[in-house]
C-alpha cells in the first residue's frame, strides 16, 4: 500500500492538489492520504512554516505530493521547501518538457549552489555562498547520466567561464558521462537558455546546478504553454517528493482558474517512481486527450475553471480504464 502526505502549501496550491490528488485517487482507491501543513499561511497564523514534527510526517511517508509554497521577502523567513529539500536530502529535481517534436529533462541539483542557505548580511553588504561539492556533483552527474543512458546525450549547463566552482562540476559531469559511456558536451547556461527555446529538439537531458535549473527550467515552461504545465520531481535516496514546477501564484490564487495539469503529471511522475508506470501514463494520457477535445484553463486560452479541468481527466481516466 502506498501512502502518501499531501503538503498543499499555500494560493493555488490549495486549487491545483485536491485535483491532482482526486485524480490518483481515481485510479488508485488504495492510497492512502494524510495531510501535512507546510507553508506561509501557517507561519502566520502560528509563527512557524515548517514543524519538527512536519519532518516526521513527511518522512514517514512513501511519497509527498507538494502544491507551492509562498515566500515573502522577509529576512526572517527562510524558504521552507529549500528545508525540505535539504533535510529529506531530495538532490536531484527532475523536470521533464515533453511537446511535438522534443522531449527534454532537466537535472537540476538541488541542495547546494546558490541555494547552499549559507547567507549572511553585513552593514554595507549581503553575501551567498555559492558551494560545490565533490559528492554533490557525482551524485546529481550519476543520476543524469543514468537517464541519459536510456536516452541519447547530455548536455552540462554551467559558467565556468566565470565560476571557479563550477569548473569542478563541469569536471566532475564529463567524467561521470564518459565512464556510464555516455556522450556529453558543455554549454554556459546564459546562450544555453535561449538555444533551448530555440531549438528544444537538440536537447535530451541536461544536468546543472541549482540556480540555473530553477531559471532553465521556468524558461523552458515556454515551449509548452507556460509554468501551468509542467510537472518536476525530487529525488533522494530514501524520499522521493512530486511537484509542479510553479509557485503559490498569489496573483490568480483562488478564482478556480489556475492550470491543475503540472500538478497532475507531477502526480503521474509520483506513481511512476512507485513502480505503477501503467496508471502514471494512463493519466498522463488522459490529459492529452482533455486538452485535444478543447477542455483547457485559462493560460492555455480556455475557459475551463481548475476542478472542471480534473473532472474532464478523471472522466476521460474511466472512459480509458474502463470501457
Ligand atoms: P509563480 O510560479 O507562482 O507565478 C508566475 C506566473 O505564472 C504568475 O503570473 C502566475 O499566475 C502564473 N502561473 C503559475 N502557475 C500557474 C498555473 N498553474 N496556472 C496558471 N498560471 C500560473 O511564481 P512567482 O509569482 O514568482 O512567485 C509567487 C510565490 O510563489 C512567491 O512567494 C514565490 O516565493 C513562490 N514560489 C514557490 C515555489 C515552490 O513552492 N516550489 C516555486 C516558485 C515560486
Ligand atoms: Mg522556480
Amino acid at each position: 500500500m502506498l501512502r502518501i502526505a499531501v503538503v498543499e502549501g499555500d494560493g493555488i496550491g490549495h486549487e491545483v492538489i485536491p485535483v491532482a490528488r482526486d485524480v490518483l485517487a481515481a485510479v488508485r482507491p488504495d492510497i492512502e492520504f494524510f495531510d501535512v501543513e507546510v507553508g506561509y499561511g501557517r507561519w502566520e497564523r502560528t509563527g512557524s512554516a515548517c514543524g519538527s514534527e512536519t519532518m516526521r510526517e513527511l518522512r514517514s511517508a512513501d511519497a509527498v505530493l507538494f502544491g507551492a509554497v509562498t515566500t515573502p521577502p522577509d529576512p526572517d523567513y527562510r524558504s521552507v521547501l529549500q528545508t525540505i529539500r535539504r533535510e529529506l536530502d531530495l538532490y536531484a529535481n527532475i523536470r521533464p518538457i515533453e511537446g511535438e517534436d522534443f522531449d527534454i529533462v532537466i537535472v537540476r541539483e538541488n541542495t547546494e549552489g546558490l541555494y547552499s542557505g549559507i547567507e549572511w548580511t553585513e552593514p554595507d553588504r549581503a553575501c551567498t555562498l555559492r558551494v560545490v561539492s565533490r559528492r554533490g556533483s557525482e551524485r546529481i552527474a550519476r543520476c543524469a547520466c543514468m537517464l541519459a543512458k536510456r536516452r541519447r546525450h547530455l548536455v552540462i549547463g554551467n559558467k565556468a567561464n566565470v565560476l571557479k566552482s563550477d569548473l569542478l562540476f563541469v569536471e566532475i559531469c564529463r567524467r561521470e558521462a564518459e565512464r556510464a559511456g555516455v556522450p556529453c558536451r558543455s554549454h554556459y547556461i546564459d546562450a544555453l537558455c535561449l538555444d533551448v527555446l530555440m531549438h528544444p529538439q537538440h536537447y535530451d537531458v541536461i544536468v546543472t546546478t541549482n540556480m540555473f535549473g530553477d531559471i532553465l527550467s521556468d524558461a523552458a515552461a515556454y515551449l509548452v504553454g507556460g509554468l501551468g504545465m509542467l510537472p518536476s520531481a525530487n529525488i533522494g535516496e530514501r524520499h522521493a517528493l512530486f511537484e509542479p514546477v510553479h509557485g503559490s501564484a498569489p496573483d490568480i490564487a483562488g478564482k478556480n482558474i489556475a492550470n491543475p495539469i503540472a500538478a497532475i503529471r507531477s502526480a503521474a511522475m509520483l506513481l511512476r517512481h512507485a513502480g505503477d508506470s501503467g496508471h502514471a501514463a494512463a493519466i498522463e494520457a488522459a490529459v492529452r486527450t482533455a486538452v485535444a477535445k478543447g477542455i483547457a484553463t485559462p493560460d492555455l486560452g480556455g475557459t475551463a475553471g481548475t476542478r472542471e479541468f480534473g473532472d474532464a481527466v478523471i472522466r476521460e481516466l474511466s472512459i480509458a480504464l474502463h470501457p
